[in-house]
């Protein structure tokens, strides 16, 4: 069964195929004939944790692919009340034909895959987010390998610097340094020591055969960070679930916020991305969000066509 839980979960030889189906799908959304790989199936959605972007996308993307999407509210279901993760997907797998999961715990994804019988796709956990990664990269391939499809699009990413500034530990941060390998990117992460990637990020890391000595530049210094970036990235310094250390958060990482001083010490014709939500005046200045340069809301709106994509190749997978 194959599930997307992680970036690396599509190998590198997919990449080509899946980014132009994105791109196919994103120019023939609503015209007669656009393809229905979803018809006559089911996919749920497991949300634990607030969404607009993500649950929206999805929603409308299994509509688009001619699916049903059902929405469950963990605390809705039994599984908010003790039923196991086990039963809950042994269950779901007699009823539905796929489940996109948005959680705390990255094992419960896990634990979902493993004893269901459906494809699992990650909408976020604590550890990583790997939707959002995947729009992101192809995102830039529109900026980078305009008219061009397949191969072409991938090959765009390599060899491209990204600069993640703040919480360099967060689910994004994670993700990226991933995907930043996965796609032949280089990676810079600018924020506080305490949030350098931890030793079990490392070890991860290594699982999925990159070496953390060379897999990413980690600095304390945001302007060394940035320097020769062609994308500058950031993302919220107080994650769902971390509400808790929210005053020492903003006090430590209010050295890493993208001001226009930050930003214009990137590449001249760098982009500005952040996944959103964002919060203005703590991670990012509003004129960074507005500079011709920020793309954040093509980022947004590929979520769709990036998930349909993923979507349709699960469902494709799954028939073979
Ligand atoms: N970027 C993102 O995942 O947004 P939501 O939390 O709104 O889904
Ligand atoms: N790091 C953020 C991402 C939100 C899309 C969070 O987990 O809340």
């Amino acid at each position: 069964m194959k599930h997307f839980l992680k970036e690396t979960d599509f190998a590198r030889s997919e990449l080509p195929k899946l980014f132009a189906s994105a791109r196919e799908l994103k120019r023939k959304r609503g015209m007669r004939g656009a393809p229905k790989p979803l018809a006559g199936q089911t996919w749920a959605l497991i949300f634990s944790k607030s969404s607009t972007r993500t649950r929206v996308s999805f929603e409308v993307g299994i509509h688009e692919l001619g699916g049903n999407p059902l929405f469950l509210n963990k605390n809705d279901i039994q599984l908010g009340r003790g039923e196991t993760v086990e039963d809950t997907a042994r269950v779901l797998s007699r009823f539905v034909h796929g489940l996109i999961v948005r959680t705390y715990e990255h094992s419960e994804v896990e634990q979902l895959a493993a004893a269901g019988s459906i494809p699992v796709i990650n909408a976020l956990t604590d550890f990583l987010h790997p939707c959002q990664i995947y729009t992101d990269a192809f995102t830039m391939t529109e900026r980078w390998a305009k008219g061009t499809t397949g191969a072409k699009l991938v090959e765009s990413l390599r060899g491209r610097k990204i600069a993640f500034l703040g919480d360099t530990a967060c689910n994004m941060a994670n993700s990226w340094i991933l995907g930043a390998n996965l796609f032949g990117m280089k990676i810079s992460l600018g924020g506080p020591k305490e949030f350098a990637p931890s030793a079990e990020f490392n070890a991860a890391l290594l699982a999925e055969g990159y070496d953390p000595k060379t897999a990413y530049h980690f600095t304390t210094d945001p302007f060394e960070a940035v320097r020769d970036a062609d994308v500058v990235y950031t993302d919220v310094w107080v994650s769902m679930g971390k509400e808790e250390e929210t005053k020492a958060r903003l006090r430590t990482m209010a050295p890493y916020a993208v001001t226009g001083k930050l930003f214009a010490a990137a590449k001249k014709d760098a982009l500005f991305m952040h996944c959103l939500p964002a919060h203005a005046g703590e991670e990012v200045m509003q004129e960074v969000l507005d500079n011709p340069r920020s793309i954040i809301f093509d980022q947004a709106e590929n979520r769709l066509h990036m998930q349909k994509a993923i979507l349709a190749a699960l469902a494709a997978a799954r028939r073979h």
